[in-house]
């Protein structure tokens, strides 16, 4: 019996949150330690759509405990927001089923705002990079947390303290915003902001790291849910387009306080073909009509800014690096679905780089532009695998493309993923007893 990490291997948007909901069933405790709302997790049970940006996705059953960890960035106004969305579909959340870490920085509106200040600038000049983010104020949280002048859920519950550290915080970002050219944000604007969603979060405050090692103790299983992608990771991603946490499955410990010898079976969410939001290179993109196929048939529109999702051929490199960085043990594969009908398919297996093959994705900006993939092509197959739940109901060909997938990734298949629906996996190792 094991804790199990579930991340994302590519950029994002690989099926978490489905798979999430499916293993939390074997699970006592979800616990989310990176990224804020700028995730969108779907799931579908008995054909109810679930969105969840913030809270994790286990939140949706019954009996089990639901966790904000440290290493997220919490929006209060969005958490307020998503608790009530879901109560409205019947999913009922309090502190018996919820807790956020007391350490957890919060994204306040003034970070929302130079996000799009920024990202705006960017589009109308040359004075910075347009990253394509979601405008959450993600990445302006990050940094100020990393400059040590954020302020923390905790803080809502100390009035006698937060004046001076709403103080310290406003003195950087209204320097920020007058070199802008934007207006000064004032002190009581902000003080009125906090008071305000302060007796709807601090309920949920707690100290995770001192409930999840007594949990752990009494042999609970915890099951960690990572958001965006590892090709996203601001130190492994393809920097500066990646986000402003660490996505890969080490975070799961520094984002919980958990250590990381309790981790345990590490799962890399994997889609059959590759996808990507926002800016950034992109090898195997396909701008083509099996580009716009795989889009439509994929539904690959974004849950958080309906943003179109550009579409390619599965990046088998780019995964291989993955199952390095994150210590991936095993992968769940999918959107096979999506492939059904097409005549053939590639796989990228390496690179070229100015006339030289290479088998990974360099770090440098100007070399990730400019490497163009070497494919394999297999025989696609014409049968529907839309619900399959066992590998009897795939046809050959297909069970020969996810053979090739394991055997270029360096990893095998624990689950496959053949609809949107909680029930349409199929699973061929359980990640809580491997
Ligand atoms: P996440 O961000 O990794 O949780 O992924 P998203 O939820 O943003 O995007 C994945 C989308 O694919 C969602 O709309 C899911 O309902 C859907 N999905 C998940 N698994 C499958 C699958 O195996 N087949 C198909 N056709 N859709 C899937
Ligand atoms: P889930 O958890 C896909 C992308 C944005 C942008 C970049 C930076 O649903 O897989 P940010 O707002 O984080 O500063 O944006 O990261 N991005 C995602 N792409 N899935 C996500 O989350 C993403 N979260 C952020 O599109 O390119
Ligand atoms: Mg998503």
């Amino acid at each position: 019996m094991t804790n199990v990490v579930v991340i994302g291997s590519q950029w994002g948007d690989e099926g978490k949150g489905k798979i999430v909901d499916w293993l939390s069933e074997r699970a006592d405790i979800v616990v989310r330690f990176q990224g804020g709302h700028n995730a969108g997790h779907t799931l579908v049970i008995d054909g109810t759509s679930y969105k969840l940006s913030l809270l994790p996705s286990g939140v949706v059953r019954p009996g089990k405990m639901a966790v904000i960890g440290n290493g997220v960035v919490v929006d209060p106004h969005a958490l307020i927001a998503e608790i009530d969305k879901l109560e409205k579909q019947g999913v009922k959340i309090s502190p018996e089923n919820l807790r956020i870490a007391d350490n957890a920085t919060l994204i306040l509106s003034l970070h929302r705002e130079l996000d799009g200040i920024r990202e705006d600038a960017a589009s109308n000049s040359n004075s910075g990079v347009k990253i394509g983010t979601t405008r959450r104020g993600i990445g302006p949280a990050y940094e100020d947390k990393v400059g040590r002048r954020a302020i923390r859920i905790m803080d809502l519950a100390d009035l006698e303290t937060l004046p001076g550290k709403v103080e310290r915080l406003l003195t950087h970002h209204n320097a920020l915003r007058r070199g802008l050219g934007e207006n000064e944000v004032t002190h009581e604007t902000i003080m009125q902001e906090l008071t305000s969603v302060a007796d709807r979060v601090l309920p949920y405050r707690e100290t995770i790291w001192l409930m999840l090692d007594k949990e752990r103790r009494r042999g609970a299983r915890i099951l960690f849910e990572g958001a965006q992608g590892s090709l996203l990771d601001i130190d492994h991603g393809t920097y500066p387009f990646v986000t402003s946490s660490n996505t890969v499955a080490g975070q799961a410990s520094a984002g919980s306080g958990m250590g990381p010898g309790s981790l345990g079976y590490i799962l890399g969410i994997t889609k059959a073909y590759t996808t990507r939001v926002g800016e950034g290179p992109f090898p195997t993109e396909l701008t083509d009509e099996i580009g716009q196929f795989l889009g439509e048939k994929g539904r690959e529109f974004g849950t958080v800014t309906g943003r179109k999702r550009r579409c390619g051929w599965f990046d088998a490199a780019l995964v291989r690096q993955s199952v390095a960085t994150n210590g991936i043990t095993g992968i769940a594969l999918t959107k096979l679905d999506v492939l059904d009908g097409l005549d053939e398919l590639k796989i990228c297996v390496g690179y070229t780089l100015d006339g030289k093959d290479i088998d990974h994705l360099p770090a440098s900006q100007g070399q990730q532009a400019r490497v163009e993939p070497v494919y394999i092509t297999l025989e696609g197959w014409k049968e529907s695998t839309v619900g399959a739940r066992s590998w009897a109901d795939l046809p050959a060909q297909a069970i020969k493309y996810v053979r090739q997938v394991e055997e270029l990734i360096g990893a095998p298949v624990a689950l496959l993923s053949t609809s949107p629906e909680r029930d349409d996996t199929i699973l061929v190792t359980d990640p809580f007893e491997d």
